[in-house]
């Protein structure tokens, strides 16, 4: 893991945007794996302001997103679908077409999440993945568990998931209790992983993600053994972290 502090969320982002441009640059029609969540809003921002300056061609780079709510409509602002058309896709270059989100509206999960793993097979798996951390140190929606997770799966939520982006819907009870997640052996089949973390209330997840066991009670650990990941932190997010990183 390399290990990359940064003054702040503004400063994570930007160089967030950095990389992820450099990776489009250099194969324009790119694989890449997107995440949702607060944490890489700036750097969608970033990469928009560049691309709408003429900087950053996404017209032949493909999308696969990491998950979505089960049983959102495409449409419901709530859904991941929604957020990433807000967010970066209305804002960009990109063909609709070549983005991909896991289908939340399909009730039939099994039907569902075997398509998304094909599609990401048939695409070759992504040249680059952007993740998030959750505060239990979940990526996508890979809980903490007994065992890692391999294929794209429903998962239930956990309540400190649900806590935690319940900041986002107007009440609790709202926030759904399922989702469809790519799989951890899927995120890890990435050319390069990019996990981006923010504010202190992450502090705990990144140490255990890059100092702790690797194990499923913190999914994020297995990030320890690929081969080319970068772990982009503000001060705070690195707080509990050695200093010398
Ligand atoms: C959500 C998403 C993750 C995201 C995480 C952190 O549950 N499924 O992909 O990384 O939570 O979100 P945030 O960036 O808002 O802290």
């Amino acid at each position: 893991m390399k290990i990359i502090r940064t003054k702040d969320y503004k400063d994570m982002s930007r160089k967030a945007a950095n990389i992820i441009s450099a990776q489009v640059i250099l194969k324009p029609d790119s694989v890449l794996g997107l995440a949702t969540g607060s944490t890489p809003i700036g750097t969608y921002s970033q990469l928009a302001e560049w691309n709408q300056k003429g900087d950053c061609d996404f017209s032949h780079v493909s999308t696969y997103n990491l998950d979505e709510y089960r049983g959102l409509t495409h449409s419901d602002p709530q859904s991941y679908h929604y957020f990433m058309r807000v967010n970066f896709f209305d804002k960009i270059n990109i063909d609709l077409a070549n983005t991909h989100v896991p289908d939340g509206a399909n009730p039939d999960a099994q039907a569902a999440c075997s398509h998304y793993d094909q599609i990401v097979r048939e695409a070759g798996y992504p040249d680059l993945q952007l993740l998030g951390i959750g505060r239990n140190g979940h990526i996508g929606f890979n809980e903490p568990d007994d065992h890692f997770s391999k294929g794209t799966h429903c998962v239930d939520l956990t309540e400190s998931t649900i806590e935690a982006n319940s900041r986002l819907f107007e009440k609790k009870e709202d926030v759904p209790r399922q989702a469809y997640t790519m799989g951890v052996q899927t995120i890890m089949y990435a050319r390069m992983v990019l996990i981006l973390a923010s504010g202190p209330e992450k502090a705990q997840a990144v140490y255990d993600m890059c100092y702790g066991p690797i194990a499923p009670s913190c999914p994020a650990s297995i990030l320890q053994l690929h081969q080319n990941c970068i772990v982009m932190a503000d001060e705070a997010a690195l707080s509990k972290c050695p200093a010398a990183e």
